[in-house]
C-alpha cells in the first residue's frame, strides 16, 4: 500500500479524519479555501455508498443560515487561537474564537 508492505496480521489504523486533508488531493489541505477548484471532497460521504441523503438540505440550511447572519452583522473577524478537535474519526474545529459586529 503506497509503497509499503503490509504483513498478515499487522494492524493498520483507518485515520478517516485526514481523508479531506490529504496533500495527495488537495494543494495546502489544511488551509481554508472556499474557491479550491476542482475540489473532491468527501463530506456528507461522498465518493461513497452511504453518501448522506440529504446533503441538500443541509446545505441549504447553511446558506440560508449565513445569508441571515450577512445581513445582520458589518464585520467578523478572527480574535484568538483555533483549535482542532483531537480526534481520529472526525475533522474538526473545536475553537474559533471571533469578533463580530452587529450593524
Ligand atoms: C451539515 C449537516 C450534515 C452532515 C455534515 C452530514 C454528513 C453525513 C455523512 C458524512 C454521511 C455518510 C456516513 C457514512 O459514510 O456512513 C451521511 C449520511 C446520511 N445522512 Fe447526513 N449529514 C448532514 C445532514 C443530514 C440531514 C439534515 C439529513 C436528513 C434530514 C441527513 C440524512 C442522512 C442519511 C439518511 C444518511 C445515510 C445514507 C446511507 O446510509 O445510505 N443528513 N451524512
Amino acid at each position: 500500500m503506497h509503497g509499503r508492505q503490509v504483513k498478515a496480521g499487522q494492524k493498520v489504523i483507518f485515520w478517516w479524519a485526514s481523508g479531506n486533508r490529504d496533500e495527495r488531493a488537495f494543494d495546502s489541505p489544511m488551509r481554508v479555501n472556499l474557491m479550491r477548484s476542482p475540489n473532491r471532497h468527501m463530506s456528507f460521504g461522498q465518493g461513497g455508498p452511504h453518501i448522506c441523503l440529504e446533503m441538500w438540505l443541509a446545505r441549504l440550511e447553511v446558506r440560508v443560515l449565513f445569508e441571515e447572519l450577512a445581513k445582520r452583522i458589518s464585520s467578523i473577524e478572527p480574535d484568538g487561537e483555533q483549535k482542532f478537535l483531537r480526534s481520529n474519526f472526525i475533522g474538526a474545529i473545536k475553537e474559533l474564537p471571533l469578533r463580530v459586529v452587529m450593524q
